[in-house]
């Protein structure tokens, strides 16, 4: 099993918080960049044997993308690749591109799964994020979804805002169970550097929410998604009758996948490969197939800590069997584990370790703590 990630680096408007790669200046250049994706799925096939079950459009923004241009990236895919016919393909979609026109292209497409980027139903907050829609475009994208036959939908939400008080985010939640979405990805804002709300936060133009009240929202979210049916399978993760998404569980489980456009990362479970993050140099670089991406092949230490990352964030946990190819815990790792579950902060099953809620939302520092000193091999 393996997976596709197109990275598709175009946007409306840029997102206060953002720091994934994007244009907002594309319209020149998108029909080479889109060719030179196509292309690089072509020089790239080989490299996956196995069998694909999910195809994932990300980014920016997806749903910026014409019919013609999915069309050639999909065609790509399939004449050159081995689908499952029960692959999932999603596309993350903005709100204020959900048209009806665009909703039944997608389906004609055979996208089968909405990743809807809402992330709050408050005007405000809307505006605060520079988002390019409204609230009431993001109900009718869901809605309107549904209308054109998508029956896997997803929502993005982000909490641990500015002024989003207790009620307002519970508020925002509950506004989310009534579209009844198969998933819900929340995620906490975090500031990333250059992004224009850390120059804000420099300019004391802005005070962050200090972690103990994020932390309260994480464990309200908790609380209601699971009263309401949504398991928490991942620490930002929640899926109604085990929808989990194909996508990103074939992440968190170190499957793997093949990244294409600018600024994708690929995975074969060897090495680690990431295209560059500048959208001409992309497609002109590809199209002299002259290098547009850096490799590292990983190391034993790199895979250990990859373990631990990205396995304790979901509800399987660290499988001891894995640690087992490793030769298992080293002694101080042992005590630091136990002390882990003396403080509650790690539950330990007969299999594997999993966090405890309280460990959830330490996950990147207990994770980091059990990492192993890297001796890199560079290509
Ligand atoms: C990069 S966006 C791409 C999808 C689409 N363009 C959108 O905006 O909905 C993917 C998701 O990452 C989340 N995200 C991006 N930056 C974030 C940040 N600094 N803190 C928390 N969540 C963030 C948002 O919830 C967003 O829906
Ligand atoms: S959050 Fe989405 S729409 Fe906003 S800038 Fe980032 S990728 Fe673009």
């Amino acid at each position: 099993m393996a997976g596709i990630y197109l990275h598709i680096p175009f946007c409306k408007q840029r997102c206060t918080y953002c720091d994934f790669h994007f244009s907002t200046n594309f319209e020149k250049y998108r029909g080479k960049l889109i060719f030179a994706m196509s292309n690089e799925l072509f020089l790239r096939k080989k490299e996956v044997l196995e069998e694909i079950d999910s195809i994932y459009f990300g980014g920016g923004t997806p749903s910026l993308l014409h019919k013609n241009e999915f069309t050639l990236l999909l065609d790509t895919i399939f004449t050159n690749f081995t689908v499952n016919p029960e692959a999932e393909i999603t596309i993350e979609v903005n709100p204020d591109d959900c048209s009806e026109t665009k909703l039944k292209d997608w389906i004609d497409l055979g996208v089968n799964r909405l990743s809807i980027g809402l992330q709050s139903f408050k005007e405000g907050d809307l505006n605060w994020m520079n988002r390019s829609h409204n609230a009431k475009q993001g109900l009718d994208a869901v809605k309107n979804a549904r209308i054109a036959g998508f029956q896997n939908v997803s929502i993005d939400l982000m909490y641990g805002l500015p002024n989003l008080s207790k009620e307002e985010w519970l508020l925002n939640l509950s506004n989310a169970i009534e579209l009844n979405p198969t998933h819900i990805s929340a995620y906490c804002l975090t500031i990333e550097p250059k992004t224009i709300i850390h120059n804000w936060v420099l300019k004391d133009k802005f005070i962050p929410l200090n972690e103990e009240y994020q932390n309260e929202q994480f464990l309200d979210m908790l609380y209601f998604l699971s009263k309401e049916g949504y398991e928490q399978y991942e620490i930002s993760n929640f899926a109604k009758g085990g929808v989990y998404a194909k996508h990103n569980t074939a992440y968190w489980e170190g499957k793997y996948y093949l990244g294409v456009g600018p600024s994708a990362h690929s995975y074969d479970k060897k090495s680690r490969r990431w295209n560059v993050s500048n959208n001409n140099t992309y497609w002109k670089n590809v199209g002299l197939n002259e290098t547009w991406y850096q490799e590292e092949v990983l190391s034993s230490e790199d895979k250990w800590n990859e373990l631990f990352l990205t396995g304790l964030r979901t509800k399987w946990g660290v499988l001891k069997e894995k640690t087992n190819e490793f030769g298992g815990l080293k002694e101080e790792e042992n005590k630091l584990i136990f002390n882990y579950i003396k403080d509650g902060l790690i539950i330990e099953m007969e299999s594997a370790w999993l966090l405890s809620t309280k460990g959830k939302m330490q996950a990147d520092g207990i994770a980091s703590s059990l990492f192993r000193l890297n001796k890199k091999i560079n290509n």
